[in-house]
């Protein structure tokens, strides 16, 4: 265990936590109307419809893996009957299941990104580094699952990982259990880290909002626009005003002059 450890496992994670907690503070003080996932879907619909659910839903599998993962000692699971070998087999099927689903929906959210001119168009600086950090986070733990938990015997994160995150919970930072884990988990931690502290000024802020509804709510129906305002023809009194030089009649041809 050297400075860079120390650095990398304790001072690292600390100053992303500040970055993440303060950034949704002052963003919700400062900019509530950017508090937005900034929806691209009426630009394009067709790769979302697909890209979209499947990235979310696969995503919110691998949040709860995470959370029994990481957040539960394994002395409680193993109280409720889950001892080391259904959790391994839980974590690694269910696990890879989940990252598939959600790589399948991201890369299909990226092609879109960048095939589609209109979304293409309309992508800022600071959703491409929130890409850069998001793609390397899932591609470093889908690795880490593939390469140990799939093809290799098996590692046991749960033994220094999941401490190691407690201990920074605890405010007791644990930093030697981290120096010896595999480099695809300390990559994956490290991408992790790092998309927390740009979290608050990216899009990935709408998550915060946890709009569970959303999931369950019938379909927003976008319409063309028509001749008149709504489906019924105005009423009196409600029509839109006119501006000058436009010629009333083309836009209300229902309208008969008086
Ligand atoms: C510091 C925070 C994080 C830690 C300590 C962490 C740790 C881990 C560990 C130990 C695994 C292996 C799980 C297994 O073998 O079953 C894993 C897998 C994975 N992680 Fe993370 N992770 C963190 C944050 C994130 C974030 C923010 C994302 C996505 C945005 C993410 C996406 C994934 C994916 C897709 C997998 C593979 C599928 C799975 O096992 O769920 N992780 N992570």
């Amino acid at each position: 265990m050297n400075n860079l450890d120390v650095l990398i496992w304790v001072a690292f994670p600390y100053a992303a936590a500040a970055s993440f907690f303060i950034g949704h503070i002052i963003r919700y003080r400062y900019d509530q109307y950017g508090w937005t996932s900034r929806s691209s879907q009426t630009y394009e619909n067709k790769w979302l419809r697909w890209g979209s659910p499947l990235f979310h839903y696969g995503m919110l599998a691998v949040i709860a893996g995470h959370i029994i993962g990481l957040l539960i000692p394994r002395e409680w699971l193993d109280f409720i009957g889950i001892d080391d070998h259904i959790y391994h087999l839980g974590a690694t099927w269910l696990g890879t299941a989940a990252a598939a689903i959600t790589v399948i929906g991201m890369i299909l959210l990226l092609i879109r990104r960048g095939a589609v001119k209109r979304v293409f168009k309309v992508t800022t600086t600071m959703d491409v580094v929130m890409y850069v950090f998001l793609f390397a986070t899932i591609a470093f733990g889908t690795l880490a699952v593939v390469q140990f938990q799939v093809l290799g015997a098996g590692y046991d994160y749960r033994g220094s990982v999941s401490p190691w995150i407690r201990s920074l919970i605890l405010m007791q930072p644990n930093v030697a259990l981290m120096a010896g884990v595999p480099l695809a988990f300390q990559l994956h931690v490290i991408t992790a880290t790092a998309l927390f502290a740009i979290w608050p000024f990216t899009r990935l802020i709408h998550v915060l909002s946890v709009p569970i509804w959303y999931l369950f709510r019938p379909y927003v129906v976008y319409r063309s626009r028509d001749k008149h305002l709504g489906a019924r023809k105005p009423r009196p009194g409600w029509e839109r005003s006119v501006r000058p030089g436009q010629n009333e009649w083309a836009e209300y041809p229902h309208k008969e002059k008086v």
